[in-house]
């Protein structure tokens, strides 16, 4: 899972940061509204990209905003996010943050996301070998099948790909980081869980409480707990498979922390099979828009892909150096959670401005995505950029100690898609993937993800 947009409604604010070397205030009026569905188009608080750039080029990286009824800083460019993520002591990611409060409330004190120091330490030491290459190499041929299996069943019908995508990377993950027997519709209902939980961060605190409040919402989610709780009680019973759920269980190494207890192997469950896949097929989404677009972009990979295996991908994606090129593309431009919250734990001084214990701050981790600065053309969708050398690294997943635990699984299952995508299908009737409403029928309802496109089979 992760952060995707998150509930910062702009709105009248109240307080005051007192210190005497504030950063410059911004006028949010001064900002151009975001008027496109489009889920192409970046979107930073419901405000056109360029404007904030330009906000920035008048006022510097680090200024505040009033925002949620509070003053808050915002990190506008990469050093500005480096400073944060070099200085973990620095900085609270747990409650009273936004996300902090979000995943607390919904997925409990032990879950990862909004942990800080040594408690955080130890689960990020416990969990992060399951979701490496590492453990991800020895699926690949599965993960590769279950794609190209699952893209060929999807032929010649008209589909909402994003929502096919999440289906089968649940499938997926569910066959090989936790080995269990898991029907069709279980990975529906998993499906709808996450979305209908993830999406939550999208709105204010009001309308996330009305959102997960629903009788068919909180049935959803009792229900994919009983299918997390069910596969973590039968290996605590004695059950042993060889998965990445097992090593996880009972580790060669604990690295000297407490092994994880039931809670937390629930929460594992979660991680392994069905986190964070709505993100992944966000920016895939985005991926193979570009792909339909490109008739000179699916020779070139179909060229260079003629050869592909999954198990060429063990070594990483680096032997394919187009193929790595437009997903590193695809995640500079279409990077699911462009701003991440946290709180300032002490008296800090970044970017030249003194910043307040407990400061709520927004790094803005893709703007700088967006920046002509940074990226020539920055608006445009040009993979080309990734083979010159000296590429100025992009950040769609974060930075620091709380940087992206999915981010090996989606550079694994990113690059199968667009490598099976590009050998076994063409993309016709293509719409550009847009915003819209997940529930139609409740007020307070997040936007979902939807790609309207119909795959041939290539012979
Ligand atoms: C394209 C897909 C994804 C994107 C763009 C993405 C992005 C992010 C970002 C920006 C953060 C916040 C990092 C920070 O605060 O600096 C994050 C955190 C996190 N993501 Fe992802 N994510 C993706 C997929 C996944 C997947 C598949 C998982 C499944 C495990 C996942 C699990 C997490 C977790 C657990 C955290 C919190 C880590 C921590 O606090 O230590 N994400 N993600």
């Amino acid at each position: 899972m992760s952060l995707a947009s998150l509930n910062l409604s702009p709105s009248k604010t109240v307080e005051i940061n007192t210190m005497s070397n504030s950063p410059p205030l911004l006028d949010l009026s001064s900002l151009d509204k975001r008027s496109s569905t489009s889920a192409l188009e970046p979107d930073f608080l419901g405000y056109t990209a360029q404007s904030w750039l330009d906000a920035k080029d008048r006022l510097g990286p680090v200024m505040q905003a009033d925002i949620n009824g509070r003053r808050q800083v915002l990190l506008c460019d990469h050093d500005a996010n480096l400073s944060a993520w070099r200085t973990p002591d620095d900085w609270q990611y747990g409650p009273p943050t936004s996300s902090g409060i979000f995943f607390n409330e919904q997925m409990g004190v032990q879950h990862i996301t909004q942990q800080d120091g040594p408690a955080h330490r130890r689960s990020r030491k416990l969990l992060l070998p399951s979701f490496g290459i590492g453990a991800l190499a020895q699926h690949l041929d599965v993960l590769g099948e279950t794609l190209t299996q699952g893209l060929a069943s999807l032929d010649d019908t008209p589909v909402n790909l994003h929502e096919e995508l999440c289906l089968l990377y649940t499938k997926g993950l569910s066959q090989t980081q936790v080995k269990h027997p898991t029907s069709d519709n279980s990975i529906r209902l998993l499906n709808r869980f996450e979305e209908e939980f993830i999406s939550g961060l999208r709105l204010s605190r009001d309308d996330q409480r009305t959102w997960h409040q629903r009788p068919d919402y909180l049935k959803v989610k009792q229900e994919a707990f009983g299918i997390f709780e069910g596969i973590v009680s039968a290996r605590l019973n004695g059950e042993v498979c060889d998965d990445t759920l097992q090593r996880l269980i009972t580790p060669e190494k604990n690295r000297g922390f407490e092994p994880l207890n039931a809670a937390e192997l629930v929460n594992a469950v979660y991680l392994l099979i069905v986190a964070g896949v709505g993100n992944i097929a966000i920016l895939a989404s985005g991926m193979l828009w570009q792909l339909s677009q490109s008739t000179e972009w699916q020779a070139r990979l179909r060229e260079e892909l003629k050869d592909f295996t999954p198990a060429g991908l063990s070594g990483g994606v680096k032997n394919y150096p187009l193929l790595q090129a437009f997903i590193l593309e695809a995640e500079r431009c279409y990077l699911a959670a462009p701003i991440t919250p946290k709180i300032t734990t002490q008296d800090i001084t970044l970017g030249g401005f003194d910043i307040a214990a407990d400061t709520h701050v927004l790094q803005f981790i893709g703007l700088p995505h967006f920046d002509n600065q940074r990226y020539e053309d920055a608006l445009r969708f040009n993979p080309d950029r990734w083979l010159l050398p000296n590429s100025q690294r992009a950040n769609a997943y974060g930075g620091g100690t709380h940087l992206c635990l999915g981010m090996g699984v989606s550079r694994v299952l990113l690059p199968l898609t667009l490598a099976v995508m590009v050998r076994n299908h063409e993309l016709t009737d293509a719409a550009q993937p847009k915003n819209v409403l997940l529930r139609p029928e409740v007020s307070c309802s997040p936007t979902t993800t939807l790609f309207p496109v119909t795959l041939t089979g290539r012979s």
